[in-house]
């Protein structure tokens, strides 16, 4: 009979539980085992997870009792938001508070829950440098995640906050890669100026959270921020050029012009940049490359990054 200790892992066919899931799985002599939650045990990444040893369990963030029932028994669990899929912050408050309520009533001993900060502690609603969204947003799929840490830190759920950072995946599958300019070339538009943006390979934030498992109690309680590199626009250009083996520029456009792109999200997106941007040294200083790599010595830097994954990024 297996001793190990079951982590039940949301989105464990995502790219953050994955890269988590996939990690424990690895560790074959490790203390721990993957409890896979999905919506359909079926698909074949769900069938992956199954084959590599996890056990899939089937549960949708909307369904309390389901959500309740993936953490039975379990020691800690991962836990994370999808908000890319519905655009509702109110949906990840909700969603992150029935998975705060099932982990105090399973009594875990170690979630670690997906987090970013609440923009509005550094801009007020009233303050007018960049619009309020929603209603009671600036960066709506940081907030609700900002605001969500409290219903963990009520519960009494010993919690670590992981604050993630922008997966440098997004030049593949978010069409945040360079696209042609008028003249050719190459354009990566990056928003924010000569600031630094924290990225990280998707695959390392679950690796990264395996690494705050496996140090137990040390992290209850913490934020702990990670990122694979800090990098100006013009650095990830000057990357992505030697990588592809072209030429790329880095193209800077103002907040509200970025705003004003019309894609799904562009206005949340924006505001985003901004934050980044306008509080750079406090949202790099909280993403500390070096605690990244302590925690997952296999931590990519962005050319490490390019080297397997610049051939997957469209360029029309
Ligand atoms: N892109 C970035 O740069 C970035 C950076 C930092 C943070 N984030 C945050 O990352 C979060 C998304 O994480 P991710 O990228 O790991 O997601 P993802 O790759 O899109 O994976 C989502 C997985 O979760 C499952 N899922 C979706 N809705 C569900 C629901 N209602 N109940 C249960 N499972 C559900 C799906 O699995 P099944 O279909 O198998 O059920 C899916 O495979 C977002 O909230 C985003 O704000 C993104």
């Amino acid at each position: 009979m297996s001793t190990k200790q079951v982590i039940t892992v949301f989105g464990a066919t995502g790219a953050q539980g994955g890269g988590l899931a996939r990690s424990i799985l690895a560790d074959r002599d490790g203390p721990f085992a993957v409890r896979a939650v999905t919506r359909d045990a079926d698909s074949p990444s769900a069938r992956a997870l199954a084959a590599a040893g996890a056990e899939v369990v089937a549960a949708d963030l909307g369904d309390a009792a389901a959500v309740a029932r993936a953490l039975e028994g379990a020691y800690g669990a991962y836990f994370v938001t999808f908000f890319w899929a519905h655009f509702s912050p109110e949906r990840e408050l909700a969603e992150a508070r029935t998975m705060a309520e099932a982990a105090r009533a399973a009594g875990l001993r170690h979630a670690v829950w997906s987090t970013l900060e609440d923009t509005r502690r550094w801009v007020p609603l009233d303050d007018p440098r960049m619009p309020t969204l929603m209603g009671r947003y600036k960066v709506p799929h940081f907030d609700a995640k900002g605001e969500a840490d409290r219903l963990f830190r009520d519960a009494g759920v010993p919690t670590t906050f992981l604050l993630t950072s922008f997966y440098w995946d997004n030049l593949i599958h978010f069409g945040m890669g360079p696209k042609a300019g008028a003249d050719g070339v190459l354009e990566f538009v990056l928003p924010m100026g000569n600031a630094k943006l924290p990225g990280i390979a998707a695959e390392d934030i679950g690796r990264c959270a395996h690494g705050v498992f496996r140090r137990r109690d040390e992290l209850v309680g913490q934020n702990v921020g990670i990122a694979g590199e800090h990098l100006t626009g013009a650095e990830m250009a000057a990357a992505l050029a030697r990588a592809l083996g072209r030429a790329v520029r880095h193209v800077d456009v103002p907040p509200e012009v970025y705003r004003g792109f019309g894609f799904p999200g562009a206005d949340d997106l924006g505001n985003m940049f901004q934050f980044k941007r306008d509080f750079n040294a406090e949202f790099c200083a909280a993403r500390s490359v070096e605690r990244s790599r302590a925690l997952n010595p296999r931590l990519q830097s962005f050319a490490q990054w390019l080297e397997g994954n610049a051939s997957k990024i469209p360029l029309s």
